[in-house]
Formats: structure tokens, C-alpha cells, sequence
């Protein structure tokens, strides 16, 4: 087969930043992606959906025949290759190609469950879906991690971690990134495409393994733990299948909010359906393209054109300088491969005779380090082709082109493209309070959320080292363990000693249960940030994500937190409107003060990253605060009234500092400063320290004058930073 006849790979196109764009801006965990135009934009998108409606039924019998007909393909693909190095060009490609889709899996449903929903059974149907992706309970056990181990295990991880680094890297091109692109930009707007994501996810499941990991599967049975990399499958052998678990989340969504919501499932499901086929029909086309060892050379040398055309002024390369030619490779790379393979350089079917890559490449060649090993391996196995078996390629046929990948048409990322219809910035806390209590939220909310931690956390910072402060000075690498026993015999023995005084009447009771409540109906929101899919199976915040999963009751509307509480409430005769709903932030019940500290966690919960070590700390102040002492404390009280005490007692026990969350978060401190160490050394370990002591303060700040001012001046400082 002749150079000539294959089409050069595919260069930059237009539409291609939009792509990568779309990925890169939709992976981070605080994105605040705009509303308005852009939400029209991916309804357009899902409306492109070329699969007929059906009902779900035959639609998930559609996705599993067309997977496994797939499956097929892809694996007879492999099949016409005897050679190991053109069957490892093949696992390679697919291996990336599938990468910024697997290295996500299940991430789309990642922000579905939030501070105002995560009390309804349907919300934890989703709830749990997730955390089975995420392998919740251990760090680095998620689906996308047994996925990087695939890619760890090919050598081709280098830019997968973190997993929106792989919009760097050149060997994928935009085609892969525009289904995970698309998913994950609706994962960030969860209240406008609930019944979207989970139409898609059920589409996913019931194609389980992407098709094109068959032949990669079939090469490579043991590389990974394939069980985990399949989305349908269960991740205990006693435990529901993924296919089971997405099913259920349909069918609570669909009883919740009726046949419209049934309606946009299966948008979602057709969309997903079409854009998988769309997509692995080009993998197809680019695995089978590149059989031929041309591909990839010219593939290799329109990426090294630029570079390469700076030097060789003076080396001819028949009738003009190399980097005229190396120029002309940017768009068409065949020309000079022809030329190529008639010079010198070149020894047609022996590399390991052809200077280009012995001499040249050499210790003392002109071009050493020139190419990566990857690279002459690409070189190599194009030299070998040029007078190897005439099979080589064979069945490829005429002009093979790979097409281009379908454009993506994203571009509302601008906050300005919102304005028209932004919100306000809330007017009282009220507001803010049920304003935060959704994942998305305008600019002027995202800006009124910042202020209002850094005016927290400054008035947390106050009088800091005028003692009252339970934590160490200083942190050691012995960890926080011992210190977390003492305080908990601390907590016991003021809880000992005060077992003589005077229970609370039943009024004061009831009003400090009342009052409690917009805190604690939202249990678990300083670290809804920690639903990430990277911070949730993170060796620091797998923790926190598995704090989370317990707070909500682990998937059981009996074991969750904030319906528990709403027992003993409905049992005092208070019966609060939903907390989601407009009524509960103005219910008149509630003294303003009351959302002071709700609203703060509701605010940093926003930012994992951001304020990564204050959550950090607030975590184990949270989670400390009341095991040994209060929560005993608040049964006596419970108990004496006949209220239920099942709220403080199951907190008493799920906090607990041996096994609990209390216990999880002084470990997930002690991870994060002995990675602060690793990295940046011990210098910056005060820093770090100082902030996650503020943190900790941050549960219970002074309120004084001198307090409050010093938080207005870190607020104002805060806004004035933003505003330059
Ligand atoms: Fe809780
Ligand atoms: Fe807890």
C-alpha cells in the first residue's frame, strides 16, 4: 500500500477549543456553569438524539443488542492482525480513545443530590447509584480508578491524573472528549437536567463495557479489575447491579414527577444511545485506519511539523530543505513520508538499518532525544511497512479518511451571557439560605457565598491564640488520634460532671430543637462539595464523601439524618414546611440568628478546593462536637419528655472517634499535612495548620464586636480582591 492512499490524520479544527473547553471547564469541582444560553445550547444538543422514541424498555434491549454487536466489531478488528505490535497499536488507541468517558464513569450523577433534596427517597435512589460508582468506604476505588490502572498498566497514565489533564494530550483528539463533555457540563446544572442525566446513565448502563474495550479486554483480560470498569455491574457480590440501581433511580424520579419527567429520561437515553454509536463508529474508523503503520507516522509528524521546521535549513530532502517540507506537514504529511522513503534515511522494511532511527537518533546523532520512545516505535514500525508483506494495511482499501469529529456547539461559557437574567445577589440570610441550598446559583450568589466565608472564616480567626482553642499549636506527624481520645475523655468527663445540673423545661426544648432545625436539615452540606467524583474516591476526601453518604443514611430514608430529625419535631407538634421550599426559610418560627451557621455551611460547602483545609477542620470540629458529651446529654433531655432520642443516638455512634466520622476526619487532616509535607515541604505545613485550626473554630466563632468587625473587614477585603 502506498503512502498516498491514506488521508492524513485529522488537524486542529475550529470547533476544537469548544470541546476541550467544555471538558476542562465542566471537571472542575467549583464550576459555576451559566445558565441561559448555555442550557439551550445542550437541550439543542440532546435534541439531536437520531434514535426513535421507544419505550425504556426497548430502549435498554436497543442499547445491549447494539452493544454487543459493537463488541463484535471491534474484537473482529483485532482479529485480522497477527502482529503483537499492530495489535498493541489497536489496545493503545482504544485505551485512550475511551479514556475521558471511563476515567468519569458515573460522574455525571456527582452533584444530583444536594443540601435541599437529599431528604427524598428519590434523590437517594441517585445518591446511592453514585457512591456504588465511586466505591465509597475506600480511597482510589471508584470506576475511573480501576480505569487509570488499565492506563497505568499500558503506560499511558502520564496525563490522566488529574483526569482534566487529558485535554493535553495530543494523542486524543476532540472526537473523544464530546459525550463526557456534554454529560458532565449537565452534571454541573443538576436542577435543570435531573431526568436528562439519568436517561443517559441508564443508556450507559445497559451498554455496560464500552464496545470498543472488548478487544482491549480480550488482550489484556488481567491488566485491571474489568467487574468495576463496567458500569452494569455490581460492585459486591451481594449487592444490587449497577443496570438494577439506575433502574430504581428512573422509576422514583418517574413516580415522583410523572410522565413529563418520563418524557425527558428518555431524551436523555436516546440522546446518550446516539451519541455513543456516533462516537464509537469513528474509535472504529481511527482503529482501523490506523492498522496501517502510515497512519501513525503521519499522524506524528503533522504533531512534531512546527517544532521540527525551525531546524533542517540546510539538509535537503530531494529538490528543497527539510523544513520546507516538515512546513507543508502541518496539513498534509504524505508528500515528505514519500520522500522520505526514498532517501537515505531510510532502509524500506529494515529500521534497524535506517539511520533515521539509529545513527540520527544515537548518543552522538544530530537528532537524539528528538523522538520519545513512543515516537520511534511509530518510526520503526512505518520503516518496517514500507517493503514488509503486502498485507500490511491489507483491507483498508481505496483512500481511507478519517472523518472529522462531530462539532459541539458550546460556547455560552461566559457568566456575561447570563447577566440578562441573573439573579440578585441575595438580600438576608433567609434567602441566601434557600438560594444555597441548590447546586447552581447565578455569579452574584457565587460572589455573595465567597464574601460571606471569608467574613466567617475572619471572624473565626479572631483572638484565635487567646486560648479556648482545643486543638495543638503546632501539628506533628504522630497525628491527631491521641489527641482525639482526650478530647473525647474530656467531653465525658464534663458530660459526668454536669449530670447533676438542671435539664432544660420542655419549652427551652423544644425551641433549641426548632432552632437547630435549619442546621440540621441539612446535615452533611459543609461537604457536598466532597460529592466530586475526584475529591469522593481522593485519598483525603473519600472521607469526607463516606461522612456524607452516612449523614443521608446511606441510600435508606429510615437511616437518614435529616428525616429522623423531622421525627422528633413532628413528635414536639412542629411540623416545618419541605426545606427546600420558599415557606421554611421565612417560616416566622425561626429567629434570623438561626441561619447564621447553616448558611456558612451551606457557603463553604461550595468550595472543596478552595477552602480545602477550613472544611478540613470544620469537618472534625462538626463531627466531634457532640460524641461523648452533648449527644448524652440531649437524650437525658429527649428522654425525660418522651421524645425520641433516635437522633442523638444514632449520631452518638456514627461519630465515634474509634471507627467514626470523627475518626475520619482527624485522618483525613493527618492525610492532607503529611501530602503538604510530601509536596511543598515542611515550611508550608503552618500555614496549612493555621487554616485548618480556623476551620475548626469556625463551628462556633466568637460572636463579640471585635469578632464581628474583624469578619467585616475580611469580608470587605474579599470583595475589593474580587473587584480588581
Ligand atoms: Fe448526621
Ligand atoms: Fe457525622
Amino acid at each position: 500500500m502506498s503512502a498516498a492512499s491514506v488521508a492524513p490524520p485529522t488537524g486542529p479544527t475550529t470547533h476544537a477549543p469548544t470541546v476541550r473547553t467544555a471538558y476542562l471547564r465542566a471537571t472542575d469541582p467549583e464550576a459555576g456553569l451559566p445558565g441561559g444560553r448555555l442550557l439551550d445550547q445542550v437541550r439543542e444538543e440532546l435534541r439531536r438524539a437520531a434514535v426513535p422514541d421507544d419505550t425504556l424498555d426497548a430502549l435498554v434491549e436497543q442499547a445491549a443488542a447494539w452493544s454487543a454487536e459493537e463488541a463484535g466489531r471491534f474484537t473482529r478488528l483485532l482479529g485480522l492482525l497477527d502482529d503483537a505490535e499492530d495489535r498493541a497499536v489497536l489496545v493503545r488507541r482504544a485505551t485512550l480513545g475511551c479514556a475521558p468517558l471511563a476515567l468519569h464513569s458515573g460522574a455525571w450523577l456527582q452533584w444530583l443530590p444536594s443540601s435541599g433534596n437529599c431528604d427524598d427517597p428519590a434523590v437517594l435512589r441517585m445518591l446511592a447509584l453514585y457512591a456504588h460508582d465511586v466505591g465509597v468506604g475506600a480511597p482510589h476505588a471508584s470506576r475511573g480508578d480501576a480505569y487509570l490502572a488499565l492506563l497505568r498498566h499500558l503506560k499511558l497514565s502520564e496525563n490522566a491524573v488529574p483526569a482534566s489533564r487529558l485535554v493535553g494530550d495530543q494523542r486524543l483528539d476532540e472526537g473523544h472528549f464530546l459525550l463526557p463533555a456534554l454529560l458532565l457540563t449537565m452534571s454541573r446544572r443538576p436542577e435543570d437536567f435531573t431526568p436528562q442525566l439519568l436517561g443517559a446513565d441508564l443508556c450507559l448502563r445497559s451498554v455496560g463495557t464500552l464496545p470498543a474495550l472488548a478487544l482491549v479486554r480480550q488482550e489484556l483480560p488481567t491488566a485491571t479489575d474489568w467487574s468495576v470498569i463496567d458500569p452494569s455491574g455490581a460492585r459486591a457480590e451481594d449487592a444490587d447491579s449497577g443496570l438494577t440501581i439506575s433502574r430504581a433511580a428512573v422509576e422514583a424520579l418517574v413516580t415522583r414527577d410523572g410522565p413529563a419527567a418520563a418524557d425527558e429520561v428518555r431524551l436523555g437515553f436516546r440522546w446518550a444511545l446516539a451519541a455513543l454509536r456516533q462516537w464509537s463508529e469513528r474509535l472504529h474508523e481511527e482503529l482501523d485506519v490506523a492498522r496501517d503503520p502510515v497512519f501513525e507516522m503521519a499522524e506524528l509528524m503533522r504533531l512534531r511539523s512546527r517544532e521540527g521546521a525551525v531546524y533542517h535549513h540546510t539538509f535537503p530532502l530531494e529538490d528543497k530543505p527539510l523544513s520546507d517540507w516538515l512546513r507543508e506537514c502541518a496539513t498534509d504529511p504524505y508528500p515528505m513520508l514519500e520522500a522520505l522513503s526514498r532517501s537515505r534515511l531510510i532502509k524500506p522494511g529494515k529500521p534497524e538499518k535506517s539511520p533515521l532511527v539509529t545513527g540520527l537518533v544515537g548518543e552522538r546523532g544530530r537528532m537524539f532525544r528528538v523522538f520519545s520512545p513512543e515516537d520511534l516505535a511509530v518510526v520503526r514500525r512505518w520503516i518496517g511497512s514500507l517493503s514488509g508483506p503486502a498485507e500490511r494495511g491489507a483491507g483498508l482499501g481505496g483512500n481511507p479518511v478519517l472523518s472529522e469529529p462531530p462539532a459541539l456547539a458550546l460556547s455560552a461559557w461566559d457568566a456575561a451571557a447570563e447577566a440578562a437574567g441573573a439573579e440578585a445577589a441575595p438580600r438576608d440570610l433567609r434567602e441566601a439560605y434557600h438560594q444555597l441550598l441548590r447546586r447552581t446559583g447565578s455569579p452574584a450568589l457565587r460572589d455573595w457565598a465567597t464574601t460571606y466565608v471569608h467574613g466567617w472564616l475572619g471572624r473565626s480567626r479572631h483572638g484565635i491564640d487567646r486560648g479556648g482553642m482545643p486543638l495543638p499549636d503546632r501539628w506533628t506527624p504522630r497525628g491527631l488520634r491521641p489527641w482525639l481520645v482526650e478530647m473525647h475523655d474530656q467531653h465525658s468527663e464534663e458530660f459526668e460532671r454536669g449530670s447533676e445540673d438542671e435539664l432544660p423545661s420542655k419549652e427551652a426544648l423544644i425551641d433549641a430543637t426548632v432552632q437547630q432545625a435549619p442546621l440540621t436539615l441539612i446535615d452533611g452540606a459543609w461537604i457536598a462539595g466532597f460529592t466530586d467524583y475526584a475529591h469522593a474516591s481522593s485519598q483525603i476526601g473519600h472521607s469526607l464523601f463516606d461522612t456524607y453518604w452516612d449523614e443521608l443514611g446511606n441510600g435508606e430514608a429510615h437511616l437518614n439524618h435529616p428525616l429522623i430529625y423531622r421525627e422528633v419535631l413532628d413528635e414536639m407538634g412542629v411540623h416545618l414546611p419541605p426545606t427546600a421550599s420558599r415557606e421554611f426559610a421565612q417560616w416566622d418560627g425561626f429567629r434570623d440568628g438561626s441561619f447564621e451557621l447553616p448558611v456558612y455551611w451551606l457557603a463553604i460547602g461550595r468550595f472543596p478546593q478552595t477552602f480545602l483545609p477550613e472544611v478540613l477542620g470544620l469537618n472534625l470540629a462538626m463531627e466531634l462536637s457532640g460524641v461523648g458529651g452533648s449527644y448524652r446529654r440531649a437524650r437525658l433531655a429527649l428522654k425525660k419528655y418522651g421524645f425520641s432520642t433516635r437522633f442523638v443516638d444514632i449520631h452518638n455512634t456514627v461519630d465515634n472517634v474509634a471507627t467514626g466520622h470523627s475518626a475520619w476526619a482527624a485522618d483525613a487532616i493527618d492525610t492532607y499535612l503529611s501530602s503538604i509535607t510530601a509536596s511543598q515541604g515542611e515550611g508550608a505545613l503552618d500555614t496549612a495548620w493555621d487554616r485548618i485550626r480556623t476551620g475548626y473554630r469556625s463551628l462556633n466563632p466568637p460572636s463579640g464586636f471585635r469578632a464581628r468587625q474583624a469578619g467585616r473587614r475580611a469580608a470587605n477585603l474579599a470583595a475589593r480582591g474580587r473587584a480588581r
